[in-house]
């Protein structure tokens, strides 16, 4: 069993503090969806995860099964299986995708970067093929004339080699067709279900075709704001955000 335990997180970028106490946790087996209006910090909260030294933590801490992971650089929070995917990656043109994807692999296995691995290669051109993901990905640089579906296709591709203890993708379902939706939410629930614990943002309840979520968290202005069940996707569908957090507003005073 893994956990990722976030406890009351204070991170700053830019010289402003943005997330102000956040708390969630998500463990193996769960699939834990984030929400909140753009701006509240999710992606925030995610790159602090990854360990992007852009965001600094100001108190709290990111514990991995009950050790802290918070000034570890981002590739060893990697090798300990944290895989976090970006809502906006960067394309890194003079490496091959092939060649990022062994790589990887390699520093979860301990090995040497450049240690060949035509085995992993053969099995996510097959996990290529399953997400509809053209093969010729593999031999472009990184992120080189991605759309946003290949984007995100990818890195649930990276995902499903590598099996991380925990998974964090950031609006998986942005950008993709109705095809890469369900492609995207059958590989979460399949990493889920063979022992990653999934935590994601998502805007939207067409998620839901798709995904069973363990729990929902609702973020606004840097904090955690609600826990609930994927009730509260379908609500902020319905009414949206404001008036959502007017509606929660008036349950708590009554
Ligand atoms: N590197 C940064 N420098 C300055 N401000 C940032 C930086 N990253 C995020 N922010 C600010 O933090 C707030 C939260 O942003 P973000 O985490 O991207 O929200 P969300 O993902 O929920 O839409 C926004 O006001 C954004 O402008
Ligand atoms: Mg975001």
């Amino acid at each position: 069993m893994a956990k990722l335990e976030i406890r009351n997180l204070r991170v700053a970028a830019g010289g402003k503090e943005i997330l102000k106490g956040v708390s969630l946790t998500v463990s193996s087996g769960e699939v834990v969806v984030l929400m909140g209006p753009n701006g509240s910090g999710k992606s925030t909260l995610f790159q602090t995860i990854a360990g992007n030294p852009k965001y600094e933590v100001l108190d709290g801490d990111i514990l991995l099964d009950g050790e802290s992971i918070k000034d570890l650089p981002p590739e060893d929070r990697f090798a300990r299986g944290v895989f976090v995917g970006f809502q906006s990656p960067v394309a890194v043109p003079e490496v091959r995708f092939a060649f990022m994807l062994q790589a990887m692999l390699n520093i979860r296995a301990g090995k040497k970067l450049t240690d060949p691995n035509p085995q992993a290669l053969a099995q996510a051109q097959k996990i290529a093929a399953e997400l509809g993901l053209k093969p010729d990905v593999f031999s472009r640089g990184v992120g080189v004339g991605f759309s946003g579906g290949e984007f995100k296709r990818a890195e649930v591709l990276q995902a499903l080699l590598l099996r991380p203890k925990i998974v964090v993708l950031d609006e998986p379902d942005s950008g993709l067709d109705i095809d890469g939706i369900a492609a995207v939410g059958k590989a979460i629930m399949e990493l889920s279900a063979s022992g990653s614990g999934v935590l994601l943002s998502t805007h939207y309840a067409r998620v839901l075709r798709f995904i069973k979520p363990t729990r929902v968290y609702v973020m606004a202005e840097g904090r955690v704001i609600l826990e609930g069940d994927e009730g509260v996707i379908k609500r902020i569908e319905e009414v949206g955000y404001q008036n959502y957090f007017r509606e929660i507003q008036k349950e708590l005073a009554l």
